[in-house]
């Protein structure tokens, strides 16, 4: 028994213990006909049902034009579930047993009667936390944010009064606005009907895990915590690559870009969570205060110093996986002259005590060579004696690669000997996967999110200051490019890493991109 005291235990710890336990509500879905209804929201609320995760008792209800009865829409929520979901057999009493809380209402969102309706429908449940604790899920247009919000303001479903014990809550889509300007006249729009902290802003990165773990994996980790600083970090890179084009989306993207579409909100985003200082607490507004403050000390750069911080490009035709694409001006409702960006790349400063003098590169970009997301610390080498000597560049400085997505995990990069007579030193990879640790189980973001807001928890979720300051980031990058038809050497071949400008972002302070996925 003694001997078993020895060994290194796993111990875990629940730090969701003392969560706040979920109330009974009603979650309403305005844009219930849409895409993001039937692929992330129905299928992240059934799996929440199958794990008994959601209050008891619950509603959902879904708001559209198009008329249909409660019966149609479950039958439809029913095939789009089986098309899109990754466990394809549906168990048919659960899922009745779920849909039976499910129910529709027809109306149109400028139609003062139809808000009415909806709060007859909502009178008829019978229980008045199912009347009065709303989440309001916002699956429309962002033109439409700010009219919904009204009417549920104006129809009495969305009140502002505290202390009655019945919470209404707005989820709001990305894109928050375009610009800095329009994010904030949204923000003034939604505030004038919801108090901010009724307000939950969607980045849907927020609910990967692997996002999630950064914090963890920072500051329960005495070992690496110490070294996330100036003294022992090169430069950090970002990189969030995707293999697919725009697809059906190129009317979207068109007004979009890689710009507002990824770096504005995800990969700022995990900039801010690699590098905040630690926060107080882990109380919501103590870590939405750091993830402010460290955005609010990226360096800024006026629209003239943009292209020695920042480049953009767009592909063309190429190759992925052995298959001939067509390039993004090819795509359907895109123009065929566009100058819209599918990547970027960025060069960003923190002028802050942690991190000055230490480059953080962004990059995101579709049609790139891989599916991959990861974040890549690269530490200082050795001081040029011994090994580093003789090796010269050949002596691989550490790093720590935190992979987001696929095959999530952590490696640590480091030079052991090679076995044998010789003194050879090469570098070695230590792994952490996911998968091997804790099984294949990775929930969807929507699962994480939508429970959270039914919790009341907002830490997931974009604080007001933080859109905004993240806006005021990216607009002079915007506002030096638009305008700017895109040259020559801004195209880059499909399934290639972008534009050779990217390469020379790094070149010019002795840096290359470097990824762990693809073993390179
Ligand atoms: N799809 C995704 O995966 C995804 C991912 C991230 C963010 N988003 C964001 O999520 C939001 C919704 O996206 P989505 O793809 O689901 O949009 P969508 O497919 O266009 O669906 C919106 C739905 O809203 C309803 N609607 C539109 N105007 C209306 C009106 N005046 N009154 C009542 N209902 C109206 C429409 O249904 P009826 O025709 O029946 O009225 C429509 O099906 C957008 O802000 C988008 O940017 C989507």
């Amino acid at each position: 028994m003694e001997a078993l005291d020895q060994l290194d235990e796993l111990l875990s710890c629940r730090l969701d213990v003392g969560r706040k336990a979920v109330k009974p509500c009603t979650i309403v879905i305005f844009g219930a006909s849409g895409d993001l209804t039937a692929r992330k929201l129905i299928p992240a609320l059934y799996h929440l049902y199958l794990e008994k995760q959601l209050p008891d008792p619950f509603r959902i209800v879904g708001f559209a034009r198009r008329a249909k009865s409660d019966a149609a829409w479950r039958d439809e929520l029913l095939q789009d579930w089986q098309k899109y979901s990754r466990a394809k057999d549906v168990n048919a009493a659960n899922w009745n047993a779920f849909a039976a809380n499910i129910f529709y209402c027809e109306g149109e969102f400028s139609d003062a009667g139809a808000y009415q309706k909806l709060r007859n429908q909502l009178a008829g449940f019978g229980h008045e936390a199912l009347r009065r604790n709303l989440v309001c899920y916002l699956a429309t247009s962002p033109s439409q944010f700010a009219l919904v919000t009204e009417q549920l303001q104006k129809s009495g479903l969305l009140l502002r009064d505290e202390g009655s014990g019945f919470e209404q809550k707005l989820v709001v889509e990305k894109p928050f606005g375009r610009d800095l300007l329009s994010a904030r006249q949204l923000n003034n729009e939604l505030t004038r009907f919801a108090h901010e902290k009724q307000i939950y802003r969607i980045d849907h990165y927020l609910g990967k895990e692997t996002v999630q773990n950064i914090l963890m994996f920072r500051f329960s980790n005495s070992v690496f915590e110490q070294l996330w600083t100036r003294q022992s970090v090169d430069h950090v890179q970002i990189t969030v690559s995707e293999t697919l084009g725009v697809g059906g989306r190129g009317g979207y993207y068109e007004e979009a870009g890689a710009l507002r579409d990824m770096v504005q909100n995800h990969l700022l985003q995990v900039l801010a969570l690699i590098a905040m200082e630690p926060p107080v607490s882990l109380e919501a507004e103590c870590i939405r205060d750091e993830k402010v403050k460290l955005l609010k000390s990226i360096r800024e750069f006026g629209p003239a110093q943009v292209s020695s911080f920042a480049v953009r490009g767009q592909y063309a035709a190429g190759e992925i996986d052995g298959q001939k694409v067509p390039g993004y001006r090819q795509e359907a409702k895109v123009g065929a002259d566009s100058s819209t960006e599918t990547f970027v790349a960025a060069r960003l400063l923190v002028d802050n005590w942690r991190w000055s003098g230490v480059p953080f590169y962004l990059r995101t970009g579709k049609r790139l060579a891989l599916n991959s997301s990861e974040v890549r610390v690269q530490f200082r080498p050795t001081p040029n004696v011994l090994f580093a000597a003789q090796c010269g560049p050949k002596l691989d400085a550490n790093s720590i690669t935190l992979r987001l997505q696929p095959n999530e995990g952590i490696s640590l990069r480091f030079n052991g000997k090679a076995p044998g007579v010789s003194m050879e030193i090469r570098p070695v990879r230590m792994q952490f996967d996911y998968e091997a640790e804790f099984g294949a189980y990775t929930p969807e973001a929507y699962q994480r999110l939508l429970l959270e807001v039914i919790a009341g928890d907002s830490t997931l979720f974009i604080r007001r200051d933080e859109v905004e300051t993240a806006w005021s980031i990216v607009d002079p990058i915007r506002q030096a490019w638009t305008g700017q038809p895109l040259e020559a050497a801004e195209l880059y071949p499909a399934g290639s890493w972008g534009p050779a400008a990217a390469d020379d972002l790094l070149a010019r302070l002795g840096h290359k991109w470097r990824m762990t996925q693809s073993g390179h």
